[in-house]
């Protein structure tokens, strides 16, 4: 498989550059700055990308420049991106100037359509720009490929080295050309074979895995969520009866969603799948309990331990299987990624079990593994599920989590996902759900006063859950929920929507 790394100074697109790449089919990863040139060597890249970074070439931080300049002369093609270009041109003898000539925006840019990796492009392109740094001047035997009105080195080139430098940025979407130039860098300039699909990922993944258990037991905690269930579904496919799967069900899940759980693997993958039904464990010790984080540390404890009770009962089990994915390693930022993740996600288990990691989806981005969910069969009401809180409802039911008032949040919760997919909008908004408040209000039903719960609908459309937007959900929408929800569940008599946005409410309400 072609791979060509970016490697990462620390820019804000670092990430949508892999992205990029990725989309067209070679495979990519961030890579940190400072990485040995033998680390590098071993990857065997077709070529390599050097980002953009917030740091000014001019700078006296020197960490910047642990950057091994060797890693040039590797004989492989190298495109410098922005402050990229710059640390090329610097390092290669160019001269950098930090004096007056910002730009940022959309910038009209002449080319030369001589260089291959402008093939057939446009004579002038819009791209985006956003530096303060320029080169005035470039390395002997560069030559210069692109200008705009403001500075006249926007690209360079090193034709023999096939070393290439471009101030703008081709992986956002303000620089129409982008794909194209990368393309060529991809394709023509580094030789690559566009081969990073979705069934050869499977295909290597099914091979890693098998390589690695070599016979060895395997186990996966399952939560249902789309993870850890295409995590699960993909090591089943490498290591068969050798996979069991431990799905601790706290009785806070969506409705119908254990179900589908259970059903999916046992009977569509036929996986061994123990289910520890664990409802009335968790109730009882929720009993009273309505501050939410006693909620979130009662659930979070009794989970490990069931997890690991379980999980000692499989005497020979070698391996554990994680639903970790590429943003969970890039959050942790990518040097230490391996360290901190492993540590976080086995941290709940006892030593003694001497489990080794394995984490397919680990260079996977969420709508990736979604692909691969589809590809190996895993049903829609899985892939497509929004994320879900590990303490479950719980969190929704706000005050005391009773058997009654979890059944009442369960049917208004799922008349919400029907009216939502109902009205095509289910994949399209990040998560849509209900809310029990610990209040009653008055209403009249049928003529009689009723005294009952409130049901809080809440949808937010975000792109990471650390910001997030409440949905303008269509009025028709908001009227068939209502309507349904206060004749067919029990026990309410009012609907509200939230309309508050992260910051400054949560997406939660505990
Ligand atoms: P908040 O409410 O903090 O939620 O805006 C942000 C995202 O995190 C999810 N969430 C949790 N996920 N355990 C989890 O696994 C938790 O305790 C938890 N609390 C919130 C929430 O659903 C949203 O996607």
């Amino acid at each position: 498989m072609d791979s060509v790394p970016v490697i990462d100074f620390g820019g804000q697109y670092s990430q949508l550059i892999t992205r990029r790449v990725r989309e067209l089919r070679v495979f990519s990863e961030l890579i940190p700055y400072d990485t040995d040139i033998d680390k590098i060597k071993q990857m065997k890249p077709k070529g390599l990308i050097l980002s953009g970074s917030p740091y000014s070439i001019l700078s006296k931080d020197k960490n910047i420049l642990l950057f091994d300049k060797n890693i040039l002369f590797l004989g492989i093609p190298v495109l410098g991106i922005c402050f990229g270009m710059q640390l090329i041109a610097k390092l290669l003898g160019g001269k950098i100037t930090g004096s007056g000539q910002n730009e940022y925006g959309k910038t009209k840019i002449k080319m030369n359509l001589k260089s291959p990796l402008f093939k057939d492009l446009k004579p002038a392109e819009t791209c985006w720009m956003s530096h303060k740094d320029s080169v005035v001047e470039i390395p002997s035997s560069f030559n210069v490929i692109a200008s705009t009105p403001n500075i006249p080195i926007a690209g360079i080139e090193g034709p023999k080295s096939k070393i290439y430098g471009i101030q703008f940025h081709p992986e956002v979407m303000h620089t129409p050309s982008g794909m194209d130039i990368l393309k060529n860098f991809l394709f023509d300039i580094c030789g690559c074979s566009p081969t990073w699909t979705m069934s050869s990922i499977i295909e290597e993944q099914i091979k890693k895995v098998k390589d690695k258990v070599k016979g060895g037991r395997v186990i996966c905690g399952l939560s249902g969520g789309v993870d850890s269930s295409v995590a699960a579904v993909l090591v089943g496919k490498a290591v068969g009866d050798k996979l069991t799967c431990i799905f601790v069900d706290h009785g806070l899940l969506r409705k119908g969603e254990a179900n589908k759980v259970i059903e999916t693997f046992r009977e569509n993958f036929k996986i061994d799948l123990i289910h520890i039904n664990a409802k009335d464990r968790f109730l009882k010790k929720l009993v009273g309990v309505s501050d939410p984080e006693k909620k979130r540390k009662i659930i979070g404890n009794e989970f490990i331990r069931i997890f690991e009770e379980e999980a000692l009962k499989i005497k020979d089990a070698d391996y554990l299987v994680q639903g970790t994915l590429y943003s969970d390693v890039i959050e942790s930022g990518t040097r230490d990624a391996a360290r901190i993740k492993s540590h976080h996600n086995v941290g709940g288990l006892p030593d003694d079990m001497k489990l080794r990691l394995i984490e397919p989806l680990r260079l996977l981005f969420k709508d990736e593994i979604r692909k691969i969910g589809i590809k190996l069969g895993l049903p829609d009401e899985i892939v497509w599920r929004q994320p879900f809180p590990g303490p479950g409802l719980a969190i929704r039911i706000i005050g005391d989590i009773t058997e009654e008032r979890i059944e009442i949040l369960k049917n208004a919760d799922a008349i919400v996902t029907e009216e939502i997919k109902r009205a095509g909008l289910y994949k399209k908004i990040w998560q849509s759900f209900a809310v029990l408040p610990a209040i009653k209000s008055v209403g009249v039903m049928g003529d009689e006063r009723t005294y009952a719960y409130p049901i809080i609908i809440r949808a937010v459309s975000s792109a990471d859950a650390m910001t997030a937007d409440w949905v303008r959900l269509p009025h028709e929408v908001l009227e068939r929920i209502s309507t349904r929800i206060v004749n067919e569940v029990e026990g309410v008599n009012r609907v509200v929507y939230d309309i508050s946005s992260k910051p400054p409410s949560t997406i939660e309400w505990e």
